[in-house]
């Protein structure tokens, strides 16, 4: 494998790309199970991230090989913390450290590029994957709201981590 981040473009949206998330296991801890794109409509959204001064959207590539997204979101935040959000939507490289990768990227930018002081993150409890890739790149649980999200019709709780940069 040949990993890297690169800023996603309107010409990277394809059918395969929309396709992660027709995948239950790529959308199970995810409000993606809630929505359904059309190419179009993937097209308008990376192009108002390519506009936007407060989130950057990273395709993660195999060489050319479009395998998931991360997002940094809230870059002009006054307080200095950004929140990211990651998937791995080729379930063919789950397991192999891309998640862990792709963090470990976005945490090199937000020191070098974007100046943070702090990156937040959160997921479901019970998405275990998800808090390893966190939990291996040093991110710390900062608190558990209880109950906070539904996906499948039924209630999980929220934990919030946070990496100090
Ligand atoms: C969560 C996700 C990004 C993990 O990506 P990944 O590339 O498979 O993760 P990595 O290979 O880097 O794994 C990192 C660690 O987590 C572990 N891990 C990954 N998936 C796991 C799972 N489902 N169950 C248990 N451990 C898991 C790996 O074994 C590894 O730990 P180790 O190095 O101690 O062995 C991927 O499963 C995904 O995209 N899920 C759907 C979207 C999602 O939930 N995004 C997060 C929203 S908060």
């Amino acid at each position: 494998m040949k990993l890297k981040l690169q800023i996603l473009q309107e010409n990277d949206v394809n059918q395969s790309y929309l396709d992660w998330y027709q995948n239950e296991k790529v959308v199970r801890y995810s409000d993606n199970q809630y929505r359904s794109f059309s190419i179009e409509e993937q097209k308008r959204y990376v192009k108002n991230c390519l506009a936007s001064k407060d989130t950057d959207l990273f395709g993660i590539f195999d060489e050319d090989i479009h395998i998931g997204n991360i997002i940094i979101n809230r870059l002009n935040s006054v307080h200095k913390w950004g929140e990211i959000t990651y998937v791995v939507g080729n379930t063919d490289y789950w397991g192999k450290g891309v998640g862990f990768f792709a963090v470990s990227e976005i945490i090199i930018k937000a020191k070098k590029v974007y100046k943070l002081n702090k990156l937040c993150a959160g997921l479901a409890e019970g998405n275990i994957g998800s808090q390893r890739v966190l939990e291996k790149n040093g991110f710390k649980l900062e608190g558990r709201r209880l109950k906070q999200l539904v996906f499948g019709g039924q209630f999980y709780n929220q934990l919030d981590y946070g990496l100090l940069l």
